[in-house]
Formats: structure tokens, C-alpha cells, sequence
């Protein structure tokens, strides 16, 4: 199902939270550039996803959740599951910045948390997504999305060209 418009700003941003995930995990693609030790990793992680995923997830909070529940009961469940991932991938980001944590520790966490917000982008694009475009109107696509942008706006774009 191609993306409803209103979406679409939402979907740009999970790119970029996927293009994260994907670089943190074990075994990543390499390309010029790219974070390749686990240290150069980590502070990648910390910084990107602490000014990308963090403020992304607050606002699927503030504004996406708020505008869609109480309207059917499939979103509804899955907001409760989305929420609950945001807690743990909120708690795993926090754990990056503990001191003292051995190479083969790191490594194991960068790369759950890759996978864990992978799988939570993949819910909400596949799932949620997919059924709010069947069971909103239009309209209520149309002022989620000026919502968004209204809230993101100049808040996204150091990644602009790697998304
Ligand atoms: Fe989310
Ligand atoms: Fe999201």
C-alpha cells in the first residue's frame, strides 16, 4: 500500500532511525565513512540517536498516539505494544553512556538495540501504518501529517543525505 501523505514525513524519519539501527548491528555493510570499530560505533549511536530517536519517539508520543487512539481497537493494541518498546529502547540508549563496559559487551548491546528498533520501526510501518491508512479518514491523515512537521520542523536534517 503506498503511504498516505499525511505519513509520509513519519516514514521519512523511520528511514533515517533504520539507517542508524542497521549501521550499530554486528557485521554492518561497510561504506566510506561509515562508524567500523565498536568505539567509533558508539559514538555514533549516543550522538544520532539521542538527537534522532529519542525526539522522534517523544513525538509519536505527544502528537501519533494521542491523534489516532480510541478509534479501533487493533491500533489501539498496538500503541500499547509501541510504547512499551519505547521504554526499553529509551532504557538501552541510556545504558550506551555507562562507563567501564567491556568491548564484547558493547558490541552485544549496540547490535540488540539495532535489532530492537529495527523490529519497532518495522511495526509501526507495516502494522500500524497500514491499518491507519485503512481506518482513518483522509482528513485526519492529512492534519497528522501538518502536525508532524509542524513539531519536526528543522529537527532532522543532519542525516538529510545518508537516509
Ligand atoms: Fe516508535
Ligand atoms: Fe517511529
Amino acid at each position: 500500500m503506498k503511504r498516505h501523505p499525511g505519513l509520509v514525513p513519519l516514514s521519512h524519519e523511520h528511514r533515517q532511525v533504520l539507517f542508524i539501527a542497521q549501521v550499530i548491528r554486528r557485521g554492518a555493510a561497510r561504506y566510506r565513512g561509515a562508524p567500523a570499530t565498536t568505539a567509533e560505533k558508539l559514538t555514533y549511536a549516543r550522538q544520532s540517536l539521542t538527537a534522532l530517536a529519542l525526539p522522534h519517539m517523544q513525538r509519536e508520543e505527544d502528537i501519533l498516539f494521542p491523534a489516532v487512539r480510541g478509534r479501533d481497537d487493533v491500533v489501539d493494541a498496538l500503541i500499547a505494544v509501541l510504547i512499551t518498546e519505547h521504554r526499553r529502547i529509551t532504557a538501552d540508549i541510556a545504558t550506551l553512556h555507562d562507563d567501564e563496559v567491556d568491548a564484547a559487551t558493547l558490541e552485544e548491546r549496540l547490535n540488540a538495540l539495532g535489532i530492537l528498533i529495527e523490529t519497532h520501526v518495522r511495526r509501526e510501518e507495516r502494522a500500524l501504518f497500514q491499518r491507519l491508512q485503512t481506518v482513518l479518514a483522509d482528513e485526519a491523515l492529512r492534519e497528522l501529517g501538518e502536525q508532524w512537521r509542524a513539531a519536526s520542523a528543522g529537527s532532522m536534517c543532519f542525516l538529510e543525505g545518508e537516509a
